[in-house]
């Protein structure tokens, strides 16, 4: 009947699709299409003391004239209360842009924060870098939380480019001061590279929070020799203090190029770096983007030069996907959880159970092994006491039968002294009369 012409219908349909091409293979093309038209998001942040080249440096990654290098920054923006004629950052303050490659939409955000050097006290020159990036998870956390999730605004920090001083604790042109090459080396390595307590400090403050990508600014003041060694002690400062940055994953599954690549990134970290974003033009003619010096010059794009080409490739080109979903997967998940953890917790220990089914187990288990040990000193107490009241008893009643030993111990001592007194009476005055003595019974008058 009709019915069945329709299952045959249907078998028919299945059987064509089974032979053809079903569709589903080209789900990541989809999503890979869906994902341009909507467009990526990327927030990366620098940090570092004043001056260091953080502007330019952001204008040679992605280049795009993001900060206008000539003009006074904060007057550009308009806002007269950050005004500062020399063109520094004195707020922390982000910039967006569209950029767009081979029809790919990138937004881009950067986030340029006031140099370190710039406060008095810089005991707490962390805290309100923190405090952005906190504040970043928790718009994104309140998005989340929102019945319609579908236009997440993601605007978390998915790197932080934090600039090293090229000279350590000093600023003085240190190669300059001893005619003695393997001197200088030595000084160097021993007194000047290394990370300050505040680069420390912050590394530290910020690791669990954000991406951390260490650069040595403006390499191009350094000679290669003090590339070398001061990117080692970096290294050892930064593993001595359990510092995490990040490195480049290198997965097993990967092929033998990528890991090649990935190996060979993880090796210029930290990444020594030059920035410019104007042409200069080499000895032999080409125009490039550089920094001319009288005997010479420095290329931003020669890898024999400086690490920025492996900066920029871990950044954008094969690392900035790694980059936003650590910070989503591991990151902003570590936040999330803690926040979670404090505001459940304070508030309604349910809702928190809820969220986590694994903290809510975890709690429980936690409240299990409270209790049991709870009753476990518990018991250990009671049997203390048990043992002390049975000792102290036996203590007690041997006590009583010493006392009780000596007492009748005394008292017989007290008759036999009395005994032999009358004896003596009794001799000395006349002799005992022979049946008197011959009542053996009665000896010592005892049980009269
Ligand atoms: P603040 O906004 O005050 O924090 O400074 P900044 O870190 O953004 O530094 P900026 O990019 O404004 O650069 C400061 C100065 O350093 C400028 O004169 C730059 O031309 C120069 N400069 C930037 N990058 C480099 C570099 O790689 N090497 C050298 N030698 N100079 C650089």
């Amino acid at each position: 009947g009709v019915g069945g012409h329709h299952e045959v219908g249907v078998a028919e349909m299945v059987r064509k699709k089974m032979g053809s091409f079903v569709g589903f293979a080209n789900l990541p093309n989809q999503v890979h299409r869906k994902s341009v038209r909507r467009g990526f998001q990327f927030v990366t942040m620098v940090v570092g003391d004043s001056g260091l080249g953080k502007s330019t440096l952001i204008n040679t990654l992605f280049e795009h004239k993001l900060y206008d290098l000539g003009a006074p920054r904060s007057l550009a923006n308009g806002s007269s209360m950050n005004g500062n004629a020399n063109g520094r950052t004195v707020a922390i303050e982000s910039k967006s842009a569209d950029v767009e490659e081979n029809g790919v939409r990138l937004k881009l955000t950067v986030v340029d924060t006031p140099g370190f050097g710039d406060h008095v006290n810089n005991d707490e020159a962390w805290k309100p870098i923190v405090d952005n990036i906190d504040s970043r998870f928790d718009a994104y956390l309140e998005q989340e939380n929102r019945v319609n999730r579908s236009k997440l605004m993601d605007n978390r920090v998915h790197a932080c480019i934090y600039f090293i001083q090229p000279t350590g604790h000093s600023c003085v042109p240190f190669k300059f001061l001893s005619p003695n090459p393997k001197m200088i080396d030595l000084w160097g390595v021993l007194h000047l590279f290394r990370l300050r307590p505040i680069d420390i400090e912050f590394m530290r403050k910020l690791h669990h929070k954000v991406n951390l990508i260490p650069v040595i600014a403006k390499a191009d003041t350094l000679t290669d020799d003090e590339v070398v060694a001061f990117k080692q002690r970096i290294l050892n400062d930064i593993a001595h203090n359990n510092i995490q940055i990040f490195q480049p994953p290198i997965y097993d599954l990967e092929d033998e190029e990528t890991i090649a690549e990935n190996e060979e990134i993880q090796s210029k970290v930290p990444f020594a770096v030059v920035g410019s974003d104007t042409f200069v033009t080499t000895a032999d003619g080409r125009q490039v983007r550089g920094r001319a010096y009288p005997w010479g010059t420095i290329e931003v794009d020669n890898e024999a030069h400086c690490d920025f080409i492996k900066l920029r490739q871990m950044l954008i080109h094969t690392h900035m996907e790694e980059l936003r979903e650590h910070t989503n997967d591991v990151l902003y998940e570590q936040y999330r959880t803690q926040k979670l953890l404090s505001m459940g917790v304070a508030q309604d220990p349910s809702v928190f159970r809820e969220i986590n089914p694994a903290a809510k187990q975890a709690e429980e288990r936690q409240l299990h092994e409270a209790k049991l040990s709870k009753m476990e000193a518990e018991m250990k107490m009671v049997f203390q006491q048990k043992v002390q009241e049975k000792e102290s008893k036996l203590k007690q009643s041997e006590e009583e039968l010493y006392a009780r030993h000596r007492e009748m111990k005394d008292a017989l001592e007290k008759q036999r002294y009395e005994l032999e007194e009358r004896k003596r009476r009794l001799e000395s005055g006349r002799p005992p009369t022979p049946d008197k003595t011959g009542s053996k019974k009665n000896r010592f008058g005892i049980g009269k």
